[in-house]
């Protein structure tokens, strides 16, 4: 009986022991945020495949990321490169499996990363654009420390980290890495009283020379033609100081934008902002939806003799804190077709070699980015797989403030479990080797620079007997084809385009 008293005894200081050790250790927050239990989460990991069958029969694998991703973006964030074992798990046979075009003679990795160089003829200060960026998440969203973490990783990496649409906050800037400043409907940090753009305080901010970049949002994948709401609750001191609003009143970012109306004037807006910036770059991002939405602001575009200096293409597949099931399932293009028909048309316009495009939807490997930019794009942006080199578990609680990671909750308690330098590293790491891999992809596929990248590089099974390429599966138009003689069916959506109107 003494014996087993002290057992327990032992057992309990141990346990006391542990639980202090989880609290005061830096490296994993979940144990940090559930000391001793937190435990469990690890364990199970470790013993993975033994209980594999477990998860898989429970859907775990169905959520929006898989294991293995999610396992090669945290050893690539603890500064591993993502290596795996044994050979691919993946059906190489089955229908829609793409793969990349590697040459019999591949050429030396460059020493440097690509960058894009963002900054049309209008734009006096372009920006060398990484080829992987912070894609937006605003502080709100994502909690102090989650915002600080990115940037000092931004800084940190030389990349950029887009502010979402809730404001420039001081977390933004407390790493000094360089900001692309997001402006969405609800103009946060430059609105007036009434909720409209303000163009002094936009001026103002605009100046400060960590915000790089502007990029107007039109839309998000996850939730494209909705606005969003932050309940009064939720706008503490520090929310409404970065938003520009008061504290306690809820704050409603409207479906559409009320500084324009047209496609025409949604190009003099970005024009306006441009001027305003001091010659800053200036982008609009959105989900693709409508082709003749999309060539009416093309339309306007070669009408004003100026255009946007970037365009971020978001695809329906992409990420958000909260938005409703219906509009993450089954509004708004997925990114390769939004990707593909907004790289088209500024081609078809000849306007694709004054305007950059970003790309964003489940960038999280090498290989997604290289197959953007042979899809289109010039560049990549990433919100999910940075949370993850945050730590992120895919708990999917980010709606309800008790995020068990520290990521997307204002609780101070839960997010001070993220420790800002050790996670600011790990995104550096993140994003560092998940570029050199792109690299080391390019290099393999016999491709010196970005610029020489093309469709016949990207196959896709299209049959059990056949694969074809994205040459021979998709339309690409020639530079100025649309204003010369535009083919069909784009003919038909660019003949329904006007400049004056979206629909
Ligand atoms: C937590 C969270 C917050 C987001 N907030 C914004 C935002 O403020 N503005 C915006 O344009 N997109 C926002 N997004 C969308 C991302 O910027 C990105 O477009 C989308 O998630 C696709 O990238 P992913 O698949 O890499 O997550 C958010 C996404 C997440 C996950």
């Amino acid at each position: 009986m003494r014996a087993a008293g002290k057992a327990l005894a032992g057992l309990g200081a141990g346990l006391v022991g542990l639980g202090v050790r989880d609290l005061i250790q830096r490296e994993h927050a979940v144990q940090r945020n559930y000391p001793v239990v937190g435990h469990l989460r690890y364990l199970l990991e470790g013993i993975r495949p033994e209980i594999q069958q477990y998860f898989i029969e429970r859907n775990w694998d169905g959520r929006p990321y898989d294991r293995d991703v999610r396992s090669v973006i945290y050893q690539r964030a603890k500064g591993g490169l993502g290596e795996d074992p044994f050979g691919t798990e993946l059906d190489v046979h089955e229908i829609g499996y793409e793969y990349l075009v590697h040459s019999m003679a591949p050429v030396a990795v460059p020493d440097q990363p690509f960058t894009a160089l963002v900054g049309g003829p209008d734009c006096t200060k372009p920006y060398p654009m990484a080829l992987l960026n912070v894609s937006a998440m605003s502080f709100g969203a994502l909690s102090a420390n989650a915002v600080r973490a990115l940037n000092g990783g931004a800084a940190l990496g030389g990349f950029a980290h887009d502010t979402g649409e809730g404001g420039i906050s001081d977390h933004h800037r407390a790493g000094g890495g360089d900001l692309v400043w997001e402006i969405g409907s609800g103009y946060f940090g430059a609105r007036t009283a009434d909720g409209h753009f303000d163009p002094a305080q936009f001026t103002d901010k605009a100046a400060d020379d960590q915000v790089k970049c502007i990029l107007v949002k039109l839309s998000q994948g996850a939730k494209p033609g909705v606005g969003g709401l932050l309940p009064g609750a939720k706008v503490t001191a520090e929310i409404a100081q970065a938003r520009g609003v008061p504290v306690g009143e809820t704050c409603v970012s409207p479906a559409a934008h009320s500084a324009f109306t047209t496609p025409v004037e949604l190009i003099e807006f970005i024009a306006r902002l441009r001027e305003l910036a001091g010659g800053k770059p200036v982008g609009f991002k959105l989900c693709v939806g409508s082709r003749v939405e999309l060539l009416a602001t093309v339309k306007a575009m070669v009408k004003l003799g100026t255009a946007p200096d970037f365009i971020v293409v978001d695809g329906s597949e992409g990420g958000t804190g909260a938005a409703p099931l219906e509009f993450e399932n089954s509004v708004g293009l997925p990114l390769t077709f939004g990707l593909m028909d907004v790289h088209n048309a500024l081609v078809g316009a000849g306007l694709r070699p004054q305007v950059k495009v970003g790309a964003s939807g489940k960038v999280s490997t090498g290989t997604d980015i290289v197959k953007r930019l042979i899809q289109g794009a010039d560049y990549t942006n990433a919100a999910r797989a940075m949370m993850m080199a945050l730590g992120c578990i895919q708990a999917q609680r980010c709606h309800t403030n008790k995020c068990p990671t520290g990521i997307t909750t204002q609780s101070a308690w839960r997010q001070r479990a993220l420790d800002v330098d050790l996670k600011t590293v790990r995104v550096r790491n993140f994003q560092q080797t998940t570029v050199a891999e792109a690299m080391r992809i390019m290099a393999a596929m016999g491709v010196a620079d970005p610029t020489r990248l093309n469709p016949t590089m990207l196959r896709q099974n299209i049959s059990a007997a056949r694969s074809a390429s994205y040459a021979e599966l998709h339309q690409w138009l020639e530079p100025g084809e649309l204003l010369a003689d535009p083919p069909h069916p784009w003919a038909t959506a660019w003949a329904a385009a006007s400049p004056d109107r979206f629909h």
